[in-house]
């Protein structure tokens, strides 16, 4: 077992990393929580593959589980889901003393997050993270919410969860496209904070989940600790993510995944530093070497107007003023501000 503090003040809290940690979801949980009741809330994927399992354990533990599955995707991260679970946790009679287990990706984790964030004031959450992406980023935070029509994660609340429960075992069920696109932030990870990530990448002919969790998640927690309400230091887990978040909204969220638009942001933020002088070729080269390895896109098509107006929606547009983050070498990271013309400026140089 590899434990990994979050060691906030008020709301600190353990991730737990272990293979086939789900069978003893009961016992950790019992000993984070007073709740005896649990809403295990997943997806329509997750669900059918690993709630039996949890559940088990939960009443193995002395819990009464009630389960219920929401239809799995993005487009089911909105109000509409999170008052679908309000009413059926009413339904079972469930009180601020009772706890919620999020059991999925980053939309179950998010939504069942925010369920538990507002229900009654807040109720206990424990997340058990099953995608690449939600192991290494989203279940560790505290960050919760759901989309609105105008645009990603715009209804949402702080919720540190009472701890986070990983296990490597649940991506061999993971579909391919979804392990690159979590790999991605892997490479952002290792670019920011840790090149033995990078390394490991470079060289390994399987990546080896039982290091690059932990060490992943050593870098999120800390970023946290330093920053729980993300105006400082945890903005460094935006590289890539600027223009990423362009791509990705100018292919109207369905041209690319999450992780390809990331995959392709980190490369051309590279490029940008190149223009700018600040670096030269090596790291880039090293990076579109990687990430072709990992069968992720270094490029992405984009029209300079379609990638302003994206721009223009993110909602990390404060102002006009943009936060790209630079990475000059693996470890070497630094928040950025300027104009979305002077970014577009920028990026269109490189192209
Ligand atoms: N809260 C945060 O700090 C934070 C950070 C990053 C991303 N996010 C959010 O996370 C979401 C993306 O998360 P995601 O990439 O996990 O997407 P997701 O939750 O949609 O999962 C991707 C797909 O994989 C399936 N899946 C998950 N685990 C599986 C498994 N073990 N086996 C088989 N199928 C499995 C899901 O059902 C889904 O169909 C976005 O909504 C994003 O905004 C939040
Ligand atoms: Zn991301």
């Amino acid at each position: 077992m590899t434990t990994i503090p979050v060691a906030l003040t008020a709301n600190g809290y353990q991730i737990r990393v272990e293979r086939g940690i789900l069978s003893q979801a009961g016992e950790e949980i019992a000993a984070v929580t007073k709740a005896r009741r649990a809403a295990l809330i997943s997806d329509s994927q997750v669900g059918p593959l690993y709630a039996s399992k949890v559940k088990e354990s939960l009443e193995k533990a002395g819990f009464t589980v009630h389960t219920v599955n929401f239809p799995a995707g993005e487009a089911n991260k909105t109000d509409a889901t999170l008052h679908m679970l309000y009413d059926v946790l009413l339904s079972w009679g469930m009180t601020r003393g009772d706890a919620v287990v999020a059991l999925g990706g980053g939309v179950v984790g998010d939504t069942a997050g925010y369920a538990a964030a507002t229900l009654f004031r807040g109720m206990d959450c424990i997340q058990i993270p099953t995608s690449l992406m939600a192991q290494v980023d989203s279940s560790v935070g505290g960050k919760t919410g759901v989309d609105l029509p105008q645009g990603k994660n715009l209804l949402g609340a702080f919720h540190q969860p009472r701890a986070v429960l990983v296990d490597p075992e649940c991506l061999d069920t993971l579909p391919q496209r979804e392990i690159r696109g979590g790999l991605a932030e892997v490479v952002k990870y290792g670019l920011l904070s840790d090149e033995s990530i990078l390394d490991h990448l470079e060289q390994a002919q399987q990546p080896d989940y039982g290091f690059l969790l932990p060490a992943c998640l050593s870098i999120k927690a800390r970023l946290v600790v330093e920053d729980e309400r993300d105006t400082g230091e945890r903005r460094l887990l935006n590289f890539g993510h600027t223009l990423g978040h362009g791509y990705e909204a100018a292919g109207g969220y369905t041209a690319c995944t999450h992780g390809e638009a990331v995959a392709a942001g980190m490369v051309d933020m590279l490029k940008i530093e190149e223009a700018q002088g600040l670096i030269g070729p090596e790291l880039r080269l090293r990076v579109e070497a990687l990430l072709e390895k990992l069968g992720l896109p270094t490029h992405m098509d984009c029209g300079r107007e379609a990638l302003s107006a994206a721009l223009g929606r993110d909602k990390k547009n404060q102002g006009k003023a943009m936060h790209p983050v630079y990475v000059t070498a693996p470890g070497k990271a630094y928040v950025a501000s300027m104009s979305r013309e002077e970014l577009l400026a920028l990026w269109e140089k490189t192209r």
